[in-house]
């Protein structure tokens, strides 16, 4: 395989002791290069989270996105199942949907050719005079979709091992939180002027927050209750200890499955590539992210509550007092960002070394290397 210049970069990087470590040259931020090839190597081949399960209650609801330059649909089918498959018109080719919503069947917005929720062509007008046509040879073509946790995953990798599979060392490590039954209560969509892996690993790390967040969290984050473990296969994570005054992060008195330090702990779990997930024992919150180019990126954000917190009129105020907090932190977020993104364009700007704090982002660099490289990872 011939590496461009960025990946080889990338992979010169990562081929070091972590305590000798320094982040991602900035080519693997700015270049178009290293773009095509994690859309191709990255986001083509692994699995990608659309929202959460919960979202999609009703047949007929669905989502539209944009999966490495595919329109994509998710959708809850007459039969209560999800489906995936293309957004794109069987026709002449017209994307289909747009953002979300519920529909009883998908209508073409140009010619009006109208599919049922399965993807099977249901009727096209004016077609009876073409002998070729036969409506039966027409679908959308399907796209592979697995729950896994109360997540959409979907891929465009005819080959990639189940979800689940890949993904158990992350279940196992927080089974007794049971995030499947957490419930969905907001999700948006942003798009910041980043690149998406900034962002990513802004997530990664909690370095930041005394002084990223110094008008919000920062004054309640110390650097010492951090904890940042060496990272999997297919995800890296550390996690904080929090301390009574937010009684949401805290486990609800009526939850016994988690005992100890657990029912104070938070997870920052970072699911390769681009899953975000904060998960508390009474909320969670999330951002999956997806390139626009290499100075974009595209922001699904949500979050809600474990179901013994979400039924609770008092909780819900509380995480409407948490929802308000988390805004306000991800507009510190997005001005951090943001500046990082403006400095890798600098000719002048060369990446400096990390700290242990930054392990998750070392992890991360390794996994992109491995993917987009072929770099050898080894673990413990
Ligand atoms: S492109 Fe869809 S109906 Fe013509
Ligand atoms: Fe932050």
């Amino acid at each position: 395989m011939t590496l461009n210049v960025p990946v080889r970069e990338l992979v010169e990087n990562v081929s070091t002791p972590f305590e000798r470590a320094r982040a991602m040259p900035r080519g693997v931020y700015t270049s178009p290069d290293f773009l095509k090839a994690e859309l191709e190597q990255v986001f083509v081949r692994d699995w990608v989270c659309v929202g959460r399960a919960g979202g999609l209650k009703q047949s007929g609801d669905y989502i539209a996105f944009e999966l490495a330059g595919q329109p994509i649909l998710v959708l809850r089918d007459g039969e209560g199942a999800l489906r995936a498959m293309s957004n794109v018109c069987r026709h002449r080719m017209s994307t289909l949907l747009e953002g979300q919503g519920n529909r009883r069947a998908i209508t073409c917005p140009y010619h009006g050719w109208t599919y049922n929720l399965d993807g099977s062509l249901r009727a096209a007008p004016a077609m009876t005079r073409n002998a070729a046509f036969c409506k039966e040879d027409y679908r959308l073509p399907s796209v592979r979709c697995e729950e896994w946790l109360g997540w959409i995953m979907v891929t465009l990798n005819p080959d990639a091992p189940p979800v689940a599979q890949g993904l158990a060392e992350v279940e196992a490590l927080i089974e007794d939180f049971d995030m499947g039954s957490y419930v969905e209560t907001f999700r948006e969509t942003h798009r910041w002027d980043t690149n998406w892996k900034v962002l990513a690993e802004n997530f990664m790390e909690s370095y930041h927050l005394p002084v990223c967040h110094a008008g919000t969290i920062g004054g309640m984050s110390r650097l010492e209750d951090m904890i940042c473990p060496p990272g999997q296969r297919m995800f890296n994570y550390h996690t904080i200890l929090k301390d009574d005054s937010l009684k949401i992060a805290l486990a609800h008195p009526d939850n016994t499955r988690l005992k100890g330090d657990r029912r104070r702990t938070t997870f920052l779990l970072s699911v390769y590539p681009s899953l975000l997930i904060t998960l508390t024992p009474g909320y969670f919150w999330y951002l999956s992210l997806h390139p626009h180019g290499v100075g974009q990126v595209d922001i699904v954000y949500g979050g809600g509550m474990s179901p013994d917190f979400v039924g609770s009129p008092e909780a819900q105020q509380h995480f409407a007092a948490v929802k308000t907090l988390l805004d306000k932190v991800n507009v510190e977020d997005r001005g951090c960002t943001e500046a990082v993104y403006r400095g890798q364009l600098s000719a002048l700007a060369t990446p400096g070394h990390l700290s242990h704090l930054e392990r998750p982002n070392f992890d991360f660099a390794q996994y992109l290397a491995d993917r987009t490289g072929g770099f050898e990872r080894r673990f413990g």
